[in-house]
């Protein structure tokens, strides 16, 4: 049986930590793309990871290299090309540069894999992915956006650590974009069932929300030389898995929303079934009153973000 193929877009942390993960985990043979003028560093990437399988003790074959054609008639391609946010950056700091990169890979990935299903991670995430839909133009359900699983990992982090419970028994779900307005749902969030109301002081909990909505930032003003890898990559490679094993995961992305919660054509973070064929469902929730106006505000942020790409990128 064919192992799948998937190519990882930018090998610098997030993409070659990503690599890491996904070997790890003997998800599939795994294409390690740079710039051209990054020369033989995903190929030395790869062959550093490579060396590390009879170790870990996985038979994925990492492969590094600078053309698009090793990538061709791939299975899942990851997008973590571009720019990262330095310290007093915001997010939408980026979006010039990498609106430029993200078309630039995504018409390569349109010639080169055109049944891929393209996860993006670049910066500013709801508009990368958009543009990386435009530019492909791909069926919506093969192109979608990872930040939900990062940030609600953060926020599971955060609920487990105020707590002192196992990660593995706090459930959460999150939505709305992928920066300050995101929107950790306070209705959905619980330890094994019990709503985390019952369980926590009022202020902690919105503490820990306020916490999960700046949790880049701190990460940034921790490093100070980039931005947080280690768990973007755990959260992307989640989602790869439920790709290529058809997991149907139900889990939050960044994906294209019309009718659903009356969005209007953009891409927000919802909770999704991820399976074979990318996104196969949005869920709809029901939300509170106060949870409705947080998320129209992160919608709106959103659309902010789009138009100001538009007007950049003409
Ligand atoms: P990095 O600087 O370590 O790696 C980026 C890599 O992209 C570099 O190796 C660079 O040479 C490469 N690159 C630049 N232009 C390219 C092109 N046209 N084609 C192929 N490769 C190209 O940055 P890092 O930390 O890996 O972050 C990557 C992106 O992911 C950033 O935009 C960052 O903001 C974003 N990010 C998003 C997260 C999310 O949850 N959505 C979480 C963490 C990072
Ligand atoms: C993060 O949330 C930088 O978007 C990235 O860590």
């Amino acid at each position: 049986m064919r192992r799948a193929k998937i190519t990882i877009v930018g090998a610098g942390n997030v993409g070659a930590t990503t690599a890491h993960w996904c070997a790890a985990a003997e998800l599939g043979d795994i294409v390690l793309l740079d710039i051209p003028q990054m020369e033989t560093m995903p190929a030395g990437k790869a062959l550093d990871l490579m060396q590390a399988s009879p170790i870990v003790g996985f038979d994925s074959q990492i492969t590094g290299t600078t053309n698009y054609d090793d990538t061709a008639n791939s299975d899942v391609v990851v997008v973590t090309a571009g720019i990262p946010r330095k310290p007093g950056m915001s997010r939408d700091d980026l979006l010039k540069t990498n609106a430029g990169i993200v078309g630039n890979v995504a018409e390569q990935i349109k010639r080169s894999s055109p049944q891929a299903v393209v996860i993006v991670v670049s910066n500013p995430l709801d508009a990368m992915v958009q543009r990386a839909a435009m530019v492909t133009g791909f069926p919506k359900n093969r192109v979608f956006g990872q930040a939900g699983v990062l940030d609600t990992a953060r926020y599971r982090t955060f609920l487990a650590m105020e707590l002192g419970v196992s990660v593995e028994d706090v459930q959460a779900m999150l939505l709305g974009g992928h920066g300050d307005t995101m929107v950790p749902l306070r209705s959905a969030a619980t330890v094994s069932g019990i709503p985390i109301s019952q369980l926590i002081a009022p202020e902690r909990f919105e503490a820990i929300i306020e916490r999960t909505r700046q949790g880049g930032g701190e990460i940034v003003s921790l490093l100070k030389t980039g931005s947080a890898y280690y768990a973007p990559a755990a959260a992307t490679t989640q989602m790869v898995e439920a790709i290529v094993r058809d997991k149907k995961r139900l889990l939050p992305a960044a994906a294209y929303c019309d009718k659903e919660y009356g969005v209007g054509g953009y891409y927000v973070g919802v909770p999704v079934i991820l399976g074979a064929n990318g996104i196969e469902k949005i869920i709809e929730l029901d939300l509170t009153a106060t949870e409705k106006a947080e998320f129209q505000n992160s919608v709106d942020a959103v659309k902010g973000l789009v138009e100001a790409m538009n007007k950049l990128t003409g």
